[in-house]
């Protein structure tokens, strides 16, 4: 079912998120359902059960098709579909990158986000799997995009250069609606 997503300025997007205790469970599975759902009717890369209004650390993001490719990152390999709960990120490198962020709770808008360059992600799969990557470029950024909504953190509150954030059909005229986080 597609549910609605959140937009900035509701309070239910800044609470910090209850961790997951019980997998495999009907509950569980609706609500990835959902936001599975939710996520391919907004045309997104990414989304965490916060922003349906649901305060689990749950994050889902990548794409079904191992061709797809991000426009703004065209070069990126694909993320694959990935079903992220209760992860735990860690920096690999103190460097840091700047690069485009959307997110479907903050529609329309672009911003440059600094991003860790590389991280490794640990975290679980729906039937309580481990999950242990590492990762860096476009999935490195999304997926610390999506596990920051899981501590109430939205990409603006990230942002350093407010110069390098505005409407996306400003910012890129001419360039499709790219997907959003
Ligand atoms: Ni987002």
């Amino acid at each position: 079912m597609i549910r609605e997503i959140l937009r900035m300025g509701d309070p239910r997007l800044l609470r910090v998120a209850e961790p997951v205790r019980a997998f495999d469970t009907p509950e569980l599975r609706t609500l990835l359902a959902d936001m599975f759902d939710t996520m391919r009717a907004a045309n997104g890369a990414g989304l965490a059960a916060p922003q349906i209004g649901v305060p689990l650390r749950v994050v889902i993001f990548g794409y079904d098709d191992p061709a797809a490719r991000n426009p703004r990152y065209p070069d990126a390999p694909p993320v694959p579909r990935t079903v992220l709960i209760n992860p735990v990120i860690e920096p690999l490198s103190e460097e840091v990158e700047e690069g485009w962020e959307g997110c479907l709770s903050v529609p329309g808008l672009r911003g440059v986000v600094p991003r860790h360059a590389r991280v490794r992600y640990r975290g679980f799969d729906e039937k309580g799997g481990a999950i242990d990557r590492t990762v860096d470029g476009f999935h490195a950024r999304v997926v610390q995009h999506e596990c920051d909504h899981l501590d109430g953190i939205l990409y603006p509150m990230r942002m350093r250069d407010f110069t390098r954030f505005g409407f996306t059909d400003v910012l890129f005229p001419g360039l499709d609606a790219t997907p959003e986080e």
